[in-house]
């Protein structure tokens, strides 16, 4: 914690730094209530997000805000809203404002790269934000959580907590297909699953496709996207409901009881864990997260969603922009990974994730300044 708080500050001091004789006032924005700070002249870092109607997103958002906003530095915010096409305007929109440095969470991994090539086209520096983009080489720096952890942690948390005895039933969920991350999380999990179900401790209840591979410790990534196909939520409340419904439907009842379940983010997770909760034969149900969304962490302290992964944001936030400010600076920004993309290996900065539960809710969350006590009600 300590040295995320030492990264943070000293990205902040840069910025800083950097910023002098910048403006600090706000231009408003567009009119969706995108977030701006360019002080009324140019725009020097753009950053695109995914959609505004995932909470996760608008901690990144604040994050930004905070970190380059306060320090005075010029920046636009602009939500894409689930559509590539409208995130291929945003850059355009930010590239026509004069940025040096687009910093880009991708709607889609694969059709964002012709919205990055017109930047690197303009000149501009491309930081892939969280989600890896695909297939070209204009992504120059990738900052991003250990999403590999994030999934070996989920599946690791079913096998800590999960029943006695063999054939216990195992729902898997998967992220949108349009997202390499979906992969890397599911990879993850299966990494430590893969051993449990293939040895009969745990019965795959809603993926044929998964059920028939299971004696194969790393799949492909066709194979991930076989089984991908069959589970996805495509990160969407609905469909990770409607889907849970349906699966539950489907199954006899040597596949209800005491159940575990993979779901693979906070938002899809209270979907699932709320469809699992009203189905008279499931007896209990353990679920994972990942996001430590306000709704989700108030699930866990109410006993209804089991755990969720802390991906701090101050740190990923903190991290791209004193990225940014060595680009602008001229200077090599440090990695410490690098991630292929299908066509290069781009050099990355990875965060290390945290899990969380009721047992460490209050010292993850409260206690490092993420989130205020009086905004959940029961935390002790
Ligand atoms: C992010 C997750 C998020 C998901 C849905 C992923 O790429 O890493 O934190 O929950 O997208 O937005």
């Amino acid at each position: 914690m300590k040295r995320k708080l030492l990264s943070f500050l000293l990205a902040a001091t840069m910025v800083m730094g950097m910023a002098t004789g910048c403006g600090n006032t706000s231009s408003g924005g567009a009119d969706t209530g995108d977030a701006a700070n360019s002080g009324g002249g140019e725009v020097q870092v753009g950053i695109v997000l995914p959609t505004k109607d995932e909470p996760r997103w608008l901690q990144d958002q604040k994050q930004f805000e905070t970190i380059l906003g306060d320090a005075g530095f010029s920046n636009q915010v602009l939500f894409s809203q689930g559509s590539s096409a409208t995130e291929k305007t945003n850059v355009e929109t930010l590239i026509s404002k004069g940025i040096k440095v687009l910093i880009i969470c991708a709607q889609d991994g694969a059709a964002a790269s012709a919205a990055v090539e017109e930047a690197k086209n303009a000149g501009v520096k491309v930081i892939a934000y969280d989600r890896l983009i695909t297939g070209t080489d204009a992504v120059d720096y990738y900052v991003t959580f250990d999403s590999f952890a994030v999934g070996a942690a989920q599946g690791q948390y079913l096998i800590d907590n999960a029943p006695s005895g063999s054939d216990i039933p195992l729902y898997l969920f998967a992220g949108a297909a349009t997202d390499n991350n979906a992969f890397i999380f599911f990879e993850g999990a299966w990494s430590v699953l893969q051993p449990k179900i293939a040895d009969g401790t745990f019965k795959i209840a809603n993926s044929s496709e998964a059920e028939a591979l299971k004696d194969k410790a790393e799949l492909s990534r066709d194979e991930i996207g076989k089984i991908i196909g069959q589970v996805t939520t495509d990160w969407d409340f609905n469909v990770a409901k409607s889907k849970a419904e349906a699966h539950l439907t489907a199954v006899g009842a040597d596949a209800k009881g005491d159940v575990l379940v993979l779901a693979p983010n906070d938002g899809t997770s209270r979907s699932i864990a709320d469809v699992f909760a009203t189905d008279k034969d499931v007896t209990s149900y353990v679920i994972t997260g990942q996001d430590s969304e306000k709704a989700s962490v108030q699930y866990i302290i109410d006993g209804k969603q089991s755990m969720t992964v802390f991906k701090d944001t101050r740190t990923l936030a903190a991290d791209s922009v004193s990225m940014a400010v060595d680009l602008l600076d001229g200077k090599e920004p440090a990695t410490d990974s690098t991630y292929n993309n299908e066509k290069i290996d781009v050099p990355a900065k990875q965060t290390s994730i945290v899990v969380v539960t009721k047992d460490n809710v209050k010292a993850a969350l409260i206690d490092s300044g993420y989130y205020e006590a009086s905004e959940f009600t029961g935390l002790e």
